[in-house]
């Protein structure tokens, strides 16, 4: 067995995060090693979708003052020692979201110091903002950052920018037979992305076992132009 042991802290509101780190936990495994998936809980339930485009407003508007979502308490066994900690989550209004937010003010000292923290997010597109954030906020913890992991929906703009609201709020745009529809086939992420994640666990697993540096591994980043 692979004695590198590996946590996984992650939220996710719409399932994208979670649909990745499924990949993700496929390409880890692959080898026999310890690997403790913590998803983080709200201590009040956050209906998804929203329901309402008020609803979906007032929260791009919270979110963007970084606002906190409370979450129950970690299993104990979140705070033992990690070789890897991976802090996987979607963007909200540019920052990381308000449950991960929640995380780092109440356990961020003693879960991140002296760790190796890898980044993984799941965007619409616009990421940079959010992972320089974090970066900062899980520095001050004492971790030591590496460079992220990154998905952004693959649906071009400005098609995803609106899916994405009217997802959230209630209309479900991918469905039915709108013209909007063509442009917004499918909300988040794809198949082929869900496959590149795998690929992307593999990677991870294989350099940790190698006993190679993490820093040394460069992981693809969207290519998009807007991106960012
Ligand atoms: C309140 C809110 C704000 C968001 N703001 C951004 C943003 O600023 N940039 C971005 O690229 N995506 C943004 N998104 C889209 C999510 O990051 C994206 O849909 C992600 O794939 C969701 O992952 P999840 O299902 O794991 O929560 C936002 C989503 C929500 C709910």
């Amino acid at each position: 067995m692979d004695n590198k042991r590996i946590l996984i802290l992650s939220y996710s509101y719409s399932s994208q995060t979670r649909n990745l780190l499924n990949g993700l936990m496929e390409g880890l495994r692959e080898k026999d090693r310890e690997i403790h998936w913590e998803q983080l809980t709200l201590t009040s339930e956050l209906r998804f979708p929203l329901g309402s485009i008020a609803a979906t407003v007032i929260m791009m508007v919270q979110t963007f003052f970084r606002k906190r979502y409370p979450i129950l308490p970690l299993s104990p066994v979140c705070f033992e020692q990690w070789d890897l900690v991976i802090v996987a989550g979607p963007t909200w209004s540019y920052s990381p979201s308000g449950p991960i937010l929640s995380l780092i003010d109440r356990d961020g000292q003693k879960i991140f110091s002296g760790k190796m923290v890898l980044p993984f997010i799941s965007c619409r597109g616009y990421w940079r903002v959010h992972y320089f954030g974090l970066k900062g906020m899980l520095r001050r913890c004492g971790a030591h950052v590496l460079a992220p992991i990154v998905f952004s929906h693959p649906t071009p703009e400005p098609w995803r920018t609106i899916g994405v609201f009217l997802k959230l709020a209630g209309r479900a745009p991918e469905a039915g037979s709108s013209w909007f529809r063509r442009f917004y086939p499918k909300y988040g992420h794809s198949r082929e992305q869900i496959a590149e994640s795998r690929k992307l666990g593999l990677v991870v697993g294989q350099a940790m076992q190698a006993g190679d540096s993490l820093e040394k591994v460069v992981f693809p980043v969207p290519v998009k132009t807007e991106d960012g």
